[in-house]
């Protein structure tokens, strides 16, 4: 069902046959994740909040949780990832980051539970589909990171997109690798204020989206 794949910056991704997709672009996996998350998401919103609740769309290999652990931060952070389909260890342990420290740890954490893995960073990772996803805790940056429009087309309609709007902070980041048109048009008609960024290496453009 899954299978490892290299990228073109010298790190893994996963390919899942029940999709037909990668889990990151191709051209580099965890030089996407720290473009379009890291960079235009978490630093922005540690330049702007006191402290953080991160909502992720779609934990995968938890590259971005792992990212976002390893950025340097005083401020405190709450990072709850969705994910419908756990990966198993016999794959997430042989990704090129499983030798970076901390990386197992992340996935070893129990389900539904939350857990604080270092000071002031709370992990809760939850074993559910999104579309059925309720939470009564306010978001202040989201990563969505489900797999894209054409694969995935129920979790980027305007109903999903109006959730997540009402889940977040005014003055909320949303970002997300994918730049289709139509998602931008969606983004701005359930609210936000809809950014177009520079994409990372081998793709044009992302997408930002502020919650006024
Ligand atoms: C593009 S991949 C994730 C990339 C991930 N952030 C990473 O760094 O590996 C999309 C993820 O969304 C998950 N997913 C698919 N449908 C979902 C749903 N309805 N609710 C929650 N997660 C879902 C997939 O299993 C997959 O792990």
């Amino acid at each position: 069902m899954f299978e490892i794949l290299k990228t073109k910056d010298g790190s893994d991704t996963v390919f899942s046959k029940q999709y037909n997709a990668t889990y990151h672009s191709i051209h580099g996996a965890v030089r996407e994740s720290n473009h379009v998350f890291i960079e235009n998401g978490l630093r922005v919103a540690i330049s702007k909040f006191d402290s953080l609740s991160i909502l992720e769309i779609g934990l995968g290999t938890a590259l971005n949780l792992f990212l976002t652990l390893k950025e340097l931060s005083n401020k405190p952070i709450r990072y709850t990832a969705i994910e419908k389909f756990p990966l198993s260890e016999d794959i997430y342990s042989n990704l090129s980051y499983a030798k970076e420290e901390g990386f197992i740890h992340v996935h070893q954490l129990p389900w539904n539970e939350k857990i604080e893995v270092k000071d002031g960073f709370v992990i809760e990772k939850i074993n559910a589909d999104f579309l059925e996803f309720k939470s009564k805790e306010i978001y202040n940056l989201v990563y969505l990171d489900a797999f894209a429009p054409t694969t995935q087309n129920e979790l980027w309609q305007v109903e999903v997109l109006q959730k997540i709007f009402h889940m977040m902070a005014h003055q909320g980041i949303l970002v997300t690798y994918c730049a289709k048109g139509e998602l931008k048009r969606n983004l701005k008609s359930v609210g936000f204020i809809v950014e177009t960024l520079a994409g990372p290496p081998g793709k044009r453009e992302m997408t930002r989206a502020i919650r006024p």
